[in-house]
């Protein structure tokens, strides 16, 4: 493998600039409607033009597409649907020439249904060697006709599914603490831990650089708690003692440190970092340097725009990471959540679910404001230590797709979360009243910040591919697109190709210091060489410090910088 990255650069990781690719909607380049491998080799030009470290790709492998491919059926190979291995050796080694690292997306919890290892179990007697590697029980009431426990999935509603015999007779229940093809692995199971330590090795022999660990936090369960009830998923509220029965459990530590094992023995050694959902001083844990060593900071993800909110959240975790000498990340997007152009663009208290579920039509989404606050933001969390983690699509400024129809969405979470209003509805069908069901969907799911990207301002897919895209375009995704935004002085796509240029330039050490404004609506701190950042959440203009204005996300008239609005300076030293 060509490498023209610095093998003796054991640190490169600690302040990155990393940017999700979620392939199926990135870029397709065989005309089948779905991205794929050579899609994203295709754009490497594209890419190195926003001076990134490296990508991270989710799930590309073989899946049935349960869960937009968090639901893998072969962790060492790529879905034909997507390329194959060699398609992506050869995406590594143009990456790699153009000193962009690669990220791949371990899913440990799960594997799919139509996995081998799964039907194998199917396949199986209760009890064998094939059942154990997932989590088979027998069901309660008189003829094992109802779940084991009253434990939920994330997508709702049971977290046991009730398997069928080879002979097609009802059999025991599988745990799935996602979708029911998402059955999950038993990680007490000595052959899962090595068939992950392989699938690890494979990629990393393959030259990835790091991995993302989907739902790090769940791989040990306490089955022996199999009676207790569990009723409602915790999110943030998991014990912090490491003793919660499906949770951020203790042990799974045991299962990082074996990683970080391997890692090591890659030079330089592989890196990771962890989706963990559970109180920020248990997400460190995961980040120690003997096990993932970097773990993912999804505090911004999830808070309103609000200056107070995110200055605590800033010092919180730059405090954190250090306790484990980590560094600390940054997202503002990812393929799970509504996008930061949308979310500021709404009231602060606007209920996303219900907004999203309404097709945006029940509060009017002021876009001018939204994409004005999420460009200042952006650059904010560009200017701190640390990783910044971008999601494709923030760059070219898109809104989420609030306006999916029924039909075309594929998440899970629509899907599955679903209500039965009543049993005593009644509908005419060629003229025949039919006595039903009203079926009411309670979560409109994650579909429309994955819709595909617009390279073009036209054509069928605005150049995404030569098919109609998996997930429908809106109109305005025209003017959104690489095309239109390209060459623009004041374009989201110039402002992150400016901003993340002169971040790479101006990297500093992990250090800030918070200088007064004496306006709680104004943040405003420096970088050890003088890079300052200050930004105007809603007060009242406020003046520049001395210094070269190096970028500023919307025009300022001056020294004075409006409200919404981020600048960064290089003052003299
Ligand atoms: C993670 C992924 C999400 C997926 C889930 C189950 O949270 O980010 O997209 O649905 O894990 O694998």
């Amino acid at each position: 493998m060509v490498l023209s990255l610095n093998k003796l650069d054991t640190d490169w990781w600690r302040q990155a600039a990393i940017y999700q690719i979620y392939p199926r909607s990135f870029k397709d380049s065989n005309g089948d409607g779905l991205g794929d491998i050579n899609g994203i080799t295709s754009k490497v030009a594209y890419l190195k033009s926003l001076s990134l470290d490296a990508v991270w790709l989710s799930p590309f492998y073989p899946s049935a597409l349960a869960d937009g491919g968090y639901d893998v059926s072969d962790y060492r190979n790529v879905d034909p649907r997507l390329g194959t291995l060699e398609d992506f050796d050869q995406m590594v080694t143009a990456l790699h020439n153009n000193n962009i690292r690669v990220f791949v997306d371990i899913v440990p919890n799960h594997s799919s249904d139509q996995h081998a290892w799964f039907q194998e179990a199917l396949a199986s007697k209760p009890g064998s060697r094939a059942r154990d590697r997932y989590i088979f029980r027998d069901g309660k009431g008189k003829n094992g006709e109802l779940p084991p426990n009253d434990w939920v999935s994330h997508f709702a509603p049971s977290a046991w599914t009730r398997s069928k015999n080879s002979d097609g007779t009802p059999g025991q229940w599988y745990l799935h603490l996602f979708a029911p093809e998402q059955p999950d692995f038993n990680w007490d199971n000595r052959e899962v831990q090595l068939d992950f330590l392989k699938t690890l090795k494979f990629w990393a022999d393959r030259g990835v650089d790091g991995f993302r660990i989907d739902v790090a936090h769940a791989l040990k369960k306490d089955m022996s708690k199999i009676n207790k009830s569990y009723p409602k998923l915790k999110g943030f509220d998991i014990t912090d003692k490491g003793n919660d029965i499906l949770f951020d459990r203790n042990e799974v530590h045991e299962i990082y440190r074996e990683w970080r094992k391997l890692f090591n023995e890659y030079n330089p050694p592989r890196v990771a970092v962890a989706e963990a959902y559970v109180m920020a001083k248990r997400r460190m844990l995961y980040a120690r340097p003997d096990e993932l060593g970097q773990a993912f900071n999804f505090d911004l993800l999830v808070a309103p725009y609000d200056a107070k909110t995110f200055k605590r959240i800033i010092k919180d975790n730059i405090k954190l990471a250090k306790t484990e000498g980590s560094s600390s990340t940054w997202v503002l997007n990812n393929h799970d959540k509504v996008r930061h152009a949308t979310k500021y663009g709404l009231p602060k208290n606007a209920d996303l679910n219900q907004w999203l579920l309404s097709d945006g039509k029940d509060i009017p989404l002021n876009r001018a404001q939204g994409s004005k606050r999420a460009r200042a933001a952006s650059m904010l969390t560009m200017a701190l230590p640390g990783c910044v983690y971008i999601y494709q699509g923030e760059e070219l400024g898109l809104f989420e797709v609030e306006d999916l129809q029924h039909q075309d969405l594929q998440d899970p979470n629509w899907i599955r979360n679903v209500e039965i209003k009543s049993q005593r509805t009644f509908f005419k069908k060629e003229g025949k009243t039919i006595k039903g069901v009203a079926v009411v969907h309670t979560e409109k799911g994650r579909d429309g910040c994955r819709v595909p990207l617009p390279w073009t301002s036209s054509g069928r897919s605005f150049g995404f591919g030569s098919a109609d895209a998996h997930l429908p375009q809106p109109s305005w995704f025209a003017e959104h697109s690489v095309q239109s935004q390209t060459g623009v002085n004041e374009s989201t796509l110039e402002l992150y190709r400016m901003a993340l240029a002169l971040r790479a330039k101006y990297q500093s050490t992990e250090e800030i210091e918070w200088i007064k404004t004496g306006d709680p609506e104004v943040l405003h701190f420096k970088r050890e060489n003088s890079w300052h950042c200050v930004m105007n959440f809603g007060g009242a203009t406020y003046t520049l410090p001395a210094g070269e204005i190096l970028v500023t996300s919307a025009p300022i008239k001056g020294r004075s910088l409006p409200k919404d609005t981020c600048a960064w300076i290089m003052a003299p030293q």
